[in-house]
């Protein structure tokens, strides 16, 4: 009989390296890209197996790969990979939660200081020569006791809230379900978390279930003294509303680490001081990323050993 051992271990799009020299030991292939990935497909999809990604797998990559039995997904956030084309066929899924908790919090913190201070504002504001002309940069906002949103207060979430407690904020969270054993305030909904908030950060899944959660209305509750900050996934946000709201100054200012179309952000914001533009940098640490690849190289192995994930998703 056929099992997984005997099958073809697909690599879909560019991996970490680490995970690429482990992958190379298990004699994996790298779909290509362009045209000649339909001749590849149609010469190796009936053997591969399993699939590692960082990428992302649409339905028809899913549906060219009929014993793929397991997805190993580089990064925590899966929405890249059409999980409603793997459910039907009992196709297992990993992430790489945990590692990588830490890393973004401290990235969400950093973007919230950031925005609230004007710290790369101010960097600008010395290299251009705007404070040796005599010029005052302007004054910014306390970050310490601000009270601040976290919407979706899971793993990330909760390492976040945690950072800027040393900090006195304040801290209130939305989440899909209420979270027992929490100290912070809980909001029935995002809006009426934006109501009672200096600052919220979005740390949400990305995908269909949270599609445009921060909507206008969310946005216009923040208001002209309020600020987003976005570790989680561009989808998450109404990008045209927040673009509108910052060139309007209906909303007081963002940090941005994700966008809807990346690597493309809207040129819009170029000019702004109070928005904070990152180039989706979360996990981009020396040593997170090494661990997100040594923990994809775990799932891996242990698929092929037994059938099972070490940090599966529930699908
Ligand atoms: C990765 C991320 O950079 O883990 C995630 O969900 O957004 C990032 O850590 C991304 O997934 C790249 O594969």
């Amino acid at each position: 009989m056929a099992t997984v051992t005997d099958g073809v271990i697909l690599q879909v799009g560019g991996l970490h390296s680490t995970a690429e020299r482990g992958l190379a030991t298990y004699g994996a292939l790298r779909l290509p890209s362009g045209p000649q990935r339909a001749a590849f497909l149609a010469e190796h999809g009936p053997d591969v197996t399993v699939a590692v990604t960082g990428a992302g797998m649409d339905a028809e990559l899913i549906g060219a790969l009929p014993r793929l039995a397991a997805v190993v997904n580089l990064g925590v956030g899966y929405d890249a990979v059409d999980v409603a084309a793997l459910k039907p066929r009992g196709i297992a899924l990993s992430n790489t939660p945990d590692v990588l908790t830490d890393c973004v919090a401290d990235l969400a913190v950093g973007g919230l200081i950031d925005v609230l201070r004007g710290l790369s504002a101010g960097d600008r504001f010395v290299r251009r020569g705007a404070w040796a002309a005599g010029d005052k940069a302007p004054l910014r906002r306390r970050v310490s006791g601000a009270r601040v949103g976290i919407l979706g207060l899971g793993r990330i979430g909760a390492a976040i809230a945690h950072r800027l407690e040393a900090f006195g904020c304040t801290i209130s969270y939305h989440n899909r379900r209420r979270v027992d054993d929490v100290p912070y305030a809980y909001a029935a909904s995002p809006v009426e978390l934006a109501r009672s908030v200096d600052a919220v950060i979005v740390v949400t899944p990305g995908g269909p279930g949270t599609q445009a959660l921060v909507s206008a209305e969310v946005i216009a509750a923040l208001g002209p003294g309020g600020y987003l900050v976005n570790v989680a996934r561009g989808s998450v946000v109404d990008q045209d509303a927040l673009v509108t709201a910052l060139v309007s100054g209906a909303l007081g200012g963002a940090a941005l680490d994700v966008f809807t179309d990346e690597p493309h952000v809207p040129e819009q914001l170029f000019a702004l001081d109070n928005v904070v533009l990152l180039p989706h940098i979360g996990s981009a640490t020396v040593e997170t990323r090494e661990a997100m690849a040594q923990l994809v190289l775990r799932n891996l192995e242990r698929f092929l050993a037994d059938g099972t994930l070490v940090t599966p998703v529930s699908l």
